[in-house]
């Protein structure tokens, strides 16, 4: 079966992808540095398949490693480019380290494509790009607005750069993914969520603090026009997000893609507020969350959630998992394997 490069497939989205490619048949090559993941969950991916993906511990941003890489594996038909710094506030303190990781490895990734004649890329872009849109549910064709930190910014960019690139390069197709908010964890709790440090992220401050190694959450801002007050959210496990990869990539290699960039939004097409997600994670696991209401984080949006019909109608794709299941399965997997050295 073809074989598919995942950069980034070492973490938390490429690890659940990987094993969706590999479960109808794709052989999977992984590039990840190891800058935000743990070697170990090449072991959880093949307790769950049966395979161990081959594995390249090559860092995107490095042309002449992927070059080569590219030679070795010289059958690969089309790349899930997943590879990317992702904390924001980190991006606010390190904007050129966030510029660097997430365009140059883009960039590499285009000029490397004609060379090594793969022409099918699929892009992780990010719900951010609308920041707070003027109506919901956001679709597609809603107004790009400036982005609220460097890290947003990489995706705007990115899909620009993808865009002027593949309208200059008749060849080259993409499929543009704008994910919603990923949460949960695979059923068999091998793989999940792995934080660095304290979570920026509701969901995994929310199972640290279940099981004690946070004393309480913060809820960030209880005064937003919201119906009790706290942001809203689509909230997307991180599986259906997976496996709506499969499906881009398998459109782009069957040609039935309508033109040569085609940009989806993936999510629920549900918005779920900050103290619902911990009502309904505190009932369907029988655990209590401590958590104090606090002031508003700077840069949050005041609710967000996805029209997810064109990726319905045109993929053929839906999320289908219910949000007690998505919850279920993020605590299971706390209890089960998140890593405690990582912890601060
Ligand atoms: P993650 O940090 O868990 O995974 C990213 C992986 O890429 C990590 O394993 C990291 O080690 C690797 N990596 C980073 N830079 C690299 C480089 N230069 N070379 C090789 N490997 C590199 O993040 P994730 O949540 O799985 O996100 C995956 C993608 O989806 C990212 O592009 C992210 O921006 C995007 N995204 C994530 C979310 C989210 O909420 N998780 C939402 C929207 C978009
Ligand atoms: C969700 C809600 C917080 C933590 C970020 C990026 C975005 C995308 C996904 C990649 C918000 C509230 C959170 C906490 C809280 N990533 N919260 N207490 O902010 O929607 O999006 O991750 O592209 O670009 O900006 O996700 O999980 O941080 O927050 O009250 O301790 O939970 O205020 O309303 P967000 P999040």
């Amino acid at each position: 079966m073809a074989k598919i490069l995942v950069t980034g497939g070492i973490g938390y989205i490429g690890s659940h992808t990987v094993v969706e490619l590999q479960k109808v048949g794709f052989e999977v090559v992984v590039v990840d540095n190891l800058s935000n993941s743990n070697v170990e969950v090449l072991s959880g991916i093949e307790k769950i398949t049966g395979i161990r993906p081959v594995f390249e511990n090559i860092d995107c941003v490095d042309y002449v490693s992927m070059d080569r890489m590219f030679e070795k594996h010289s059958d690969i038909v089309a790349i899930i480019h997943f590879a990317a710094s992702k904390a924001v506030g980190e991006s606010v303190e390190k904007p050129l380290l966030y510029y660097r990781n997430n365009l140059v490895s883009l960039v590499n990734l285009l000029e490397l494509m004609p060379i090594h004649k793969v022409q099918n890329l699929v892009f992780s872009s990010s719900c951010t790009v609308y920041g707070q849109p003027d109506v919901l549910p956001v679709t597609e064709d809603a107004p790009i607005k400036p982005a609220l930190s460097p890290y947003g910014n990489t995706k705007q960019i990115g899909e620009e750069i993808i865009r002027d690139t593949i309208h200059s390069n008749a060849s080259t197709k993409s499929i543009i993914l704008r994910y919603f908010n990923p949460i949960g964890a695979h059923a068999s709790a091998e793989i999940g969520e792995l934080p660095n440090g304290v979570p920026n992220n509701l969901l995994p401050f929310v199972t640290q603090t279940a099981i004690g190694l946070r004393k309480e959450l913060q809820v960030f801002g209880d005064d937003y026009n919201t119906p009790d007050g706290s942001c809203i959210r689509d909230y997307i496990h991180v599986v259906d997000l997976a496996k709506a990869h499969v499906i881009a990539v398998q459109r782009m290699l069957d040609n039935r893609t309508k033109s040569s960039v085609e940009t989806f939004n993936l999510g629920t097409g549900r918005g779920l507020s900050v103290l619902e997600i911990i009502r309904t994670f505190e009932q369907v696991n029988g655990v209590k969350i401590p958590y104090k209401l606090v002031a508003r984080r700077e840069g949050d949006i005041e609710k967000v959630w996805a029209e997810p019909s064109f990726a319905n109608n045109e993929l053929g794709w839906k999320a289908t998992e219910t949000v007690e299941e998505t919850l279920r399965s993020a605590w299971a997997w706390e209890q089960n394997y998140a890593q405690r050295s990582k912890i601060d």
